[in-house]
Parts: structure tokens; sequence; C-alpha cells
């Protein structure tokens, strides 16, 4: 199907039938083959499909000393039954590029990203779980390949891509998160590499995220790091507020990540005729509104979760809880989250042009 010149190595026996699709978590197993392509000497080589298998390295590889590294997260579906689409590929192809961009590693050209991810996709679509909510993760990673302890920009890459069947995010039912703020720790400055997919924005959430959840909380919710009073978003989440009859959003600033599933929120409501405000949001206007009654729902955003209902949020032993306070989700975020799972499989028309079926 490819127009590319993909090698393609096979394995020569699956290890799907090793895996129990009814009990998925979140990113443990992973599909049989991987997508690869090297920068060497100052270009793209041959991309190629090989067996998942490991990727040596010398101690001294780059990446693991300085992280010129950039990563993406996106998704597969089974589609009106044995097709497959993948989401919104153009979009997260020119978030890669852009992070690529901050950390100095070369530009992948689109067709080699969206061609050689459509025929890993093509080759891999047993692996797609067929009930509804499930997919097949699927791990962009670019990576520093020089062997080298100066500090520089590698000359030489790897990309992969590899692919996870994951389960159901919901798999206990839709229970709304609790978040805390963590006002002493900040996530991103503008300036530096909040809007970036890199791997250390990571590796600086644990530690804060990590004393939360000890706290009985389940996510941190970052403030930006100047003021320490305007809400910015959740660990791999964006973040979204009802407030009255108004949809409201963080804007993208530079220090957030531009999350596609944001971008999806927003032209629904906008095609639905909500209101929808992408404004700065302090947590005193939360507070505020929670007292009041307005602050009608809360929900993160994200690939991996869709839509993850918030319940409420400790700010400093001040609790900012929605009004609609229950179980389960708000009828504004389930008829988000319907929609965009509706689109993921085909039972609701792409009206968006967010659908690569193959
Ligand atoms: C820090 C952060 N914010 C937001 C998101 C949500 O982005 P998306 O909807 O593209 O998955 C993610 C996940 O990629 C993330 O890691």
């Amino acid at each position: 199907m490819s127009k590319l010149n993909i090698e393609v190595k096979k394995v020569t026996d699956s290890r799907i039938a090793e895996v129990d699709f009814e009990n998925l978590s979140f990113g443990e197993e992973f599909s049989d083959h991987q997508f690869e392509i090297r920068y060497d000497n100052g270009a793209w080589q041959t991309p190629r499909i090989l067996p998942y298998d490991a990727v040596p390295m010398y101690p001294a590889i780059s990446t693991i000393h300085y992280g010129q590294a950039v990563f993406e997260g996106m998704k597969a579906f089974r589609y009106r039954g044995d097709k497959a689409n993948i989401f919104r590929v153009d979009m997260h192809y020119d978030r890669f590029v852009r992070s690529c961009k901050r950390v100095c590693i070369p530009e992948i050209p689109r067709e080699y990203f969206i061609e050689g991810l459509k025929t890993l996709i093509d080759l891999e679509r047993d692996w797609i779980p067929e009930a509804k909510y499930k997919s097949l993760y699927i791990r962009p990673i670019v990576f520093a390949a020089d062997q080298t302890l100066g500090l520089r920009s590698s000359k030489t890459y790897r990309l992969h891509i590899i692919c996870s069947p994951v389960g159901n995010y919901y798999a206990e039912g839709i229970k709304p998160i609790r978040l805390t703020t963590m006002p002493e720790y900040v996530r991103a400055v503008k300036g530096g590499v909040g809007d970036a997919k890199v791997p250390g924005n990571y590796a600086a959430s644990l530690e804060p995220t990590i004393k939360a959840q000890q706290q009985g909380y389940t996510q941190v919710l970052w403030l930006d790091a100047i003021e320490r009073k305007y809400v910015e978003e959740v660990g791999s989440m964006n973040i979204f507020f009802l407030i009255g009859d108004t949809l409201v959003t963080p804007p993208i600033n530079g220090s957030i990540l531009p999350g596609v599933t944001r971008n999806s929120v927003l032209e629904i409501a906008k095609a639905e005729g909500m209101k929808v405000e992408e404004r700065p949001v302090s947590i005193d206007e939360l507070i505020e509104a929670s007292r009041n009654g307005d602050l009608k729902e809360i929900f993160g955003s994200g690939t991996a979760a869709v839509i993850s209902p918030v319940g409420s949020i400790n700010h400093e032993g001040q609790h900012i809880t929605v009004s609609t306070t229950s179980d389960e989700m708000g009828p504004v975020a389930r008829r988000f989250y319907d929609q965009i799972t509706g689109i993921h499989h085909g039972e609701i028309p792409d009206e968006y042009s967010w659908c690569t079926v193959i």
C-alpha cells in the first residue's frame, strides 16, 4: 500500500495469542512489529518495519545524558468492524515536528511519518482490540544517537514507532478524579519546553505527582510558574471548566502542551454553538465560582483517557467542587466523550476529517 520504499521484515511467529485482550493495562503489551528510521550522514535513511525487539545502545549515547528526544502518543481504533482508524494523525505529526524543532532534532518528512505509520498499522491491524473504547496506542519516539559526552546537538538519530494494545481507561467505571495544586512546584515556564512533548517534562512531574498521590489525590493541577495563580493543565491532560453555560480552558500560551483532544473538544463545542473561551483561569476565580454554584463541571482531555471528569480540586486546603457532584461524568463532558469515541469507531460521521481509515 505504500508509496514509500519501506523495507519490511515480518516476524515468523506472532505473539498475539499470548495476549489477554480482556485484561489490558496501559502500555504493558507490545505488538509484533515496529517502524524504524535512522538519521545518518545528514539525511533520513530507508524506513524499515522490523520485529519488535531490543535496541542495542552504548552507555555514552547522548540521549540518556542530555535528553535530546521527543515522543508522541496517538491511537488507532477498530472502525466499523475490520477497518483501522488512526485518529488525527496530521495534528500529531505537526506537534511531533514542532517538538523536534525545539530540541534541534531534524524534521522527519510528513510522508515518511504518515506512510510509515499507515504501513505499520495495516500490518498490525489484528492487534487493535475489538471492544469499543479499547484501542492500539501508538508511541513514536525519536532520540539522539551519537556516542558523546559533549553537550551538543547529535548528528545521528533513531526514530521508532511502537504499538501497544490498551484497555478501556474506565474499566472501573467513569469516576471523577480528585486533583490538587502543588504551588511549591511548577511544570513549565514560557520559553522553556512545556509546550513540547519531551521526556524531561514527565521526569520533572514524578516527585510532585507521587506526593499528591500520597495525600490521596489522583494528579497534580499545575499552576503557572510566575504568579502560581493561573491554572495550566494536568499530568497528561488539558483541563476544561464549565462556568455557568460557558466552556472555559486555559489558552495555548507556550507552557502547556497543545492537546489534540483539547482541540477536538473545542471544535465540537464551537460547531454545537456553545459559548467557548480560551483565556487565563485563576484558581481564585474557580474558588469563587465553586462557592456561588457557577462551576458546573470540570474535566480533563487527553489521548489516553479521552475525557476524564474531575470531582474536586484542593488548593491549599480550600476545596473547589462542581455543583453537580455525583459519581458520574457530567452531561456536557459526557456529550464530548460520546461524540469523540463515536467518531473513533465510525459510529458518528467524521465531519471534521479526523480519521485516517485503512
Ligand atoms: C502534558 C500533557 N498535556 C496534555 C496532554 C493531552 O494531549 P493529547 O490530547 O494530544 O493527548 C498530554 C498527552 O499527550 C500531555 O502529556
